[in-house]
């Protein structure tokens, strides 16, 4: 007699074989299927972050990083996030009392076809705008405790810009799942631009000490991301390459501004975290940001023709004729990466460029008619007889042609 552990394995194994081949390998491809659209990569961005006396007189790029990866649509791209606050802000649902920010999820396609959806969280400190003080928030106070592998926050709504605090109603409304975020993977931001105020070396040792110290603890994978490097200072540049190399850890050179390598940064994260995710191939950020200029150029000069090809009169509203460009794809991807302000202020110095085309032709045509026109009205010196120019003026303006 087969003791209870056995009969399961024995049912479990003729209800399995009792399956037609189809059923059970729809079953095992649905299963598949669901391991790997399931899996959602939560990722946490951190660097160094507080008062002014600690980070200096602006951010590092933490938020511009993640709302590039994010929005990264030129309209919904914001280069201005605030981390000094109201303390109503601070309590409001976006912020929730706590020193992160959750920025959502967003799905990316990877070059073998299949896609990955991460959700990101941004780690960072909130000032209190009257008492220029950190706000007193849930959990520790010191920034490297707070670099742990899970958060909690009841509620909390997804961040999307400053503008959106206190507004919350006019904003997409997208609350944390379960109330937590379990961190896969760390995302370790250096700015390597200069910034005014931030104490010498604070960037190196805040980084080594976080990277040896809990993130090394909470054993998940992380990427040196260095930011802002369109406008790079050479001695922080060596300091981020000098911790790659020490610390044994990737480093992927960025710009959020510039949209260069910002993608590859998250990518390299959640190909660190799951190896069957493949990688685009590295580019290195001076090529990175070559291709990026071509590409825009390309853009320009697509929407540039567009524009040339649809607008002819000068008397063309925008409102009108944004409307008319809305199925065009060159419009489109023109509003992605210059966003539908510079779509509109080009929109209007090209009409102002055909009005001004248009008189000047009128202009050309009244000159070239103006040796004919005098010949008929003044044709010789004797019409002219000594008289001023008042009075040539006055013979002119009665000749019956004179008006065409
Ligand atoms: P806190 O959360 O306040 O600690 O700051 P942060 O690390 O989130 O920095 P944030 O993204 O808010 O950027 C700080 C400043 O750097 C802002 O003035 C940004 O506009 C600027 N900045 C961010 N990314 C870039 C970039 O790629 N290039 C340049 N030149 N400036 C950038
Ligand atoms: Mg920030």
């Amino acid at each position: 007699m087969n003791c209870p552990r056995e009969q399961f394995q024995l049912q479990v194994f003729q209800r399995q074989a009792s399956l037609s081949f189809p059923q059970r390998f729809r079953r095992d491809v649905t299963m598949a299927g669901k391991k790997v659209q399931d899996r959602t990569f939560h990722i946490a961005v951190v660097g160094l972050s507080g008062d002014e006396r600690t980070k200096g007189s602006v951010g590092v790029g933490k938020s511009c990083l993640c709302n590039r990866f994010v929005r990264p649509h030129a309209d919904h791209f914001y280069k201005d996030h605030i981390s000094i606050i109201s303390q109503i802000d601070f309590s409001g649902r976006v912020i929730n009392n706590d020193h992160f920010l959750y920025w959502g999820e967003v799905n990316r396609q990877l070059e073998d076809g299949s896609s990955v959806t991460c959700s990101i969280m941004e780690l960072t400190e909130f000032i209190d705008d009257q008492s220029f003080q950190p706000l007193r928030g849930h959990g520790d106070k010191d920034y490297k405790k707070r670099c742990k592998s899970s958060l909690s926050s009841a509620e909390k709504l997804m961040y999307i810009c400053k503008d959106q605090l206190g507004d919350e109603v006019n904003y997409d409304r997208k609350i944390m799942p379960d109330g937590k975020f379990v961190v896969d993977g760390f995302l370790v931001v250096f700015d390597v631009s200069h910034v005014q105020n931030r104490p010498p070396n604070k960037q190196y040792s805040f980084i080594l000490d976080l990277l040896s110290g809990p993130l090394s603890k909470s054993k998940k994978p992380c990427v040196l991301v260095a930011t802002k490097c369109e406008e790079p200072e050479e001695k922080a540049l060596d300091e981020v390459r000098a911790l790659k190399d020490k610390k044994k850890v990737a480093l992927v050179e960025t710009s959020a501004f510039e949209n260069v390598n910002v993608d590859f940064a998250f990518l390299t994260l959640i190909n660190q975290i799951d190896k069957t995710k493949k990688l685009p191939k590295e580019v290195p950020f001076i090529n990175g940001i070559k291709k990026q200029k071509e590409l825009l150029d390309k853009v320009e000069d697509a929407y540039m023709g567009l524009l040339l090809r649809t607008v002819t009169d000068y008397h063309d509203i925008w409102n009108r004729t944004k409307k008319k460009l809305v199925g065009e794809d060159h419009y489109n991807t023109y509003l992605k990466y210059f966003g539908s302000e510079i779509a509109a202020k080009k929109f209007k110095s090209h009409t102002k460029k055909l009005r001004e085309d248009k008189q000047q032709w009128k202009k050309q045509q009244c000159l070239d008619t103006l040796p004919k026109a005098l010949e008929d009205m003044l044709p010789d010196l004797k019409s002219i007889d000594g008289k001023d120019w008042e009075a040539c003026k006055g013979i002119m303006s009665a000749h019956p042609n004179y008006k065409e």
